[in-house]
């Protein structure tokens, strides 16, 4: 069973280089946001503020690199590299699902960044494994990990599509519940690609979660990565079926902070540039998650590759801010950028 799950991240790893895996049509909306254009800025670049409090940490961009892999060699290359542009550009940081770790805990170092330490760092666990394990697994993972937090991540609709998935999705808002009475600000609950809309998110908050990563759709697409590993038809069929399955980030962003205003907000899924992160702040996120990009990058070009790519996106992000006259993040936040269909109405009925 370990081989397997060691097998199927190696593939995970290997799949998504494809460009099938951001499925034609599957689109997060950000291109329905257009940030105001403010002609007389009246602010130097330098003057532009990007720094945010994210989980009780100081970041000095609103970007979190997120939880991807983790339990093979190729991985632990990856987390250490990632880790370390995180650390340089003072962004948050996650890897990719511990869960091996409870069999085999000699793959640590897979995960472990050694020594770069970006501000926030987060372990990763499922929320099927919380479920079966306990709060006491979670606290270990991030004990082991030397981390600020964890992250707990919610993938029914991938599990489905996998002939040996989990097909049992109980107790799990429960043992988040009673995780996040341990650790408060340090928790944070997350989607892979399908979206947390505002009802999830306001079931999250009356169990104590604080800090929320939508990961919508439109971004990469896990049933369609399953539906490319499938060996039976069954499989393959229904990966196909709901390879676009989900709440765009773009959607998930506004309707989840019109519902609940105080809960801090990461949007991944579908972030491609620093004006995608730019208009996921306007529409109220904290901080905008990339994976699929420096993961891309990185297996192409390596660090430098990788570090471009964040880079160009902090850069970006900062002339967003500009060219829309604000001067930090509240600023971008109070903004009211443009909006249009289909996202209006993604967010009015997801608000009934
Ligand atoms: C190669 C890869 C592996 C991933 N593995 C995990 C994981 O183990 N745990 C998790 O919470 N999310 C995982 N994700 C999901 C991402 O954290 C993110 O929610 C999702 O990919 C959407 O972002 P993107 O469109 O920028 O890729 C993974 C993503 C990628 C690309």
């Amino acid at each position: 069973m370990h081989d397997d799950l060691e097998q199927r991240k190696s593939q995970h790893l290997d799949l998504v280089q494809r460009a099938e895996v951001e499925p034609d049509g599957s689109d997060p909306l950000f291109s329905c946001v257009r940030l105001i254009h403010r002609a007389l800025p009246e602010l130097a670049l330098s003057d532009v503020d990007l720094s945010v409090e994210l989980c009780g940490k100081t970041l000095r961009a609103p970007l979190m690199i997120v939880g991807m892999t983790g339990g093979t060699e190729r991985a632990g290359q990856i987390n250490r590299d990632l880790a370390a542009i995180a650390q340089e550009e003072g962004v948050a940081f996650g890897v990719g699902s511990m869960r091996i770790l409870f069999d085999q805990p000699d793959l640590l170092s897979t995960f472990a960044p050694r020594s770069a330490r970006p501000p926030l760092l987060f372990a990763n666990l499922g929320a099927q494994q919380l479920a079966q394990r306990g709060s006491s697994a979670a606290l270990q993972l991030i004990e082991l990990l030397g981390a600020d937090g964890i992250c707990i991540h919610l993938n029914p609709a991938q599990e489905l599509v996998q002939a040996d998935g989990d097909r049992d999705f109980r107790g799990c808002l429960d043992a988040i519940g009673k995780l996040a009475a341990e650790l408060g600000p340090r928790l944070v609950v997350k989607e892979t690609g399908c979206g947390i809309g505002p009802a999830v998110a306001l079931e999250l908050q009356a169990r104590g979660v604080r800090c929320i990563d939508v990961s919508g759709r439109g971004g990469t697409s896990w049933t369609r990565v399953e539906q490319l590993r499938a060996k039976t038809d069954e499989a393959r069929d229904l990966g196909t079926l709901f390879s676009d399955w989900g709440i765009p980030t773009a959607a998930c962003v506004l309707a989840v902070r019109a519902a609940a205003p105080g809960l801090q907000i990461i949007a991944s899924g579908g972030v491609r540039s620093g004006l995608d992160a730019a208009r996921a702040i306007a529409l109220g996120a904290d901080v905008a998650g990339f994976a699929l990009p420096l993961v891309r990058a990185h297996q192409e070009g390596g660090v430098e590759a990788a570090q471009r790519v964040l880079r160009s996106a902090v850069a970006a992000l900062r002339a967003a801010c500009l060219l829309s006259g604000a001067r930090n993040l509240l600023a971008l936040r109070a903004s009211a950028p443009v909006l249009l269909e289909p996202l209006r109405s993604w967010a009015e009925q997801l608000a009934r």
